[in-house]
């Protein structure tokens, strides 16, 4: 389709996109801390996994590392919204480290399932990937009770103590529907699995798959703004292309989106990762403008308005200051 006047070229804009109540409140963590600290802060781990929060933070004084034992004694360290393991809290408390924990509270929620589990003897399942820095904080809360697993075709080669005494729980940011695959083939091979108390893969992943799975079948493209690291931006460019879209790409920054991309394309759908700060949206739109795809329709599947408050350490220190 060539329009070159931009005729019948638009977009279809997911909502909701971007920011998370846990990634909103994790980076307000950081920069409330360097206000009232003053730099340097340390922050064990990307806060949030993407690169522009990351380099933003970094500008005013952030200082992101990937262990606590490369945080000075007794200095402040944040821990990400993707959470950390107890030994992490002890190597912190070993350097006398003061510590502002934005783990996000549904991550948190997990962490308690899974010591309660581990508690009362359960095999744990996990469902999640491995090296993501939310599933070593999870599985750290009990490693000799809880075993991963990836993906469907792991199913097979699982095995428990005790058929009768078992769960799931997922990492948080998973695809919907294919955990609901891999938990479906669990519970065939163990009938009397155990279903979390409650959703572990959080409102903001699935209300982004939502809305992607609704833009998808009418985008020949779909735009995922978000980074390589961003788990859930990453299952939003699968999703897209299991619901229809003929292309997906996930992009950190406009200026990776590629003119030969919108060769016979007339609809372009845009959404983004819990990561993403909206700027980075509103810039790809700009671009995409100047490419004809001026006309921008929102296409809106739930309206958010969860909002947590601060870490408790930063909310007392910024009170006790007035
Ligand atoms: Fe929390 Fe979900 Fe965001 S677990 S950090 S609300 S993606």
């Amino acid at each position: 389709i060539i329009s070159p006047a931009g005729v019948g070229r638009r977009v279809l804009l997911a909502a909701p996109r971007g920011y998370c109540a846990g990634v909103d409140r994790a980076v307000i963590a950081v920069e409330k801390a360097l206000d009232h600290y003053g730099a340097p802060v340390y922050v064990r781990k990307q806060i949030v996994h993407n690169l522009h929060v990351v380099e933003t933070l970094a500008e005013r004084g952030a200082i992101f590392v990937d262990e606590t034992d490369q945080v000075p004694e007794g200095a402040r360290v944040v821990f990400s919204a993707h959470g950390v393991s107890p030994a992490v809290h002890q190597v912190a408390a070993e350097r006398n480290l003061q510590t502002i924990d934005a783990t996000c509270p549904l991550v948190t929620k997990v962490h308690k399932e899974a010591v309660r589990f581990a508690r009362e003897d359960y095999d744990i399942l996990l469902v999640g990937h491995e090296g993501h820095e939310e599933v070593e904080g999870t599985a750290g809360e009990a490693p000799d009770h809880i075993q991963l697993v990836q993906s469907p075709d792991d199913v097979e080669g699982v095995t428990v103590r005790d058929p009768e005494k078992i769960v799931w729980l997922s990492q948080t940011t998973l695809s919907v529907d294919e955990t609901m695959e891999t938990v479906r083939r669990l519970r065939e091979k163990f009938p009397k699995l155990q279903d979390p108390p409650s959703d572990d893969i959080c409102y903001a992943t699935q209300n982004r798959q939502v809305a992607v799975k609704k833009i998808a079948p009418e985008a020949e493209l779909v735009i995922v703004v978000g980074s390589s690291n961003s788990s859930n931006s990453v299952r939003l460019v699968e999703v897209a292309l299991e619901h229809g879209a003929k292309a997906a790409y996930r992009v950190d920054y406009a200026r990776e989106i590629d003119e030969t991309w919108f060769h016979g394309v007339a609809t372009v759908g845009v959404t983004s990762g819990a990561s993403v700060p909206e700027n980075l949206v509103r810039q790809v739109l700009e671009l995409l403008a100047e490419y004809g795809f001026g006309e921008v329709e929102e296409i809106v599947t739930a309206e958010e308005d969860l909002m947590f408050s601060l870490p408790r350490e930063l909310r007392k220190d910024l009170k006790a200051a007035g």
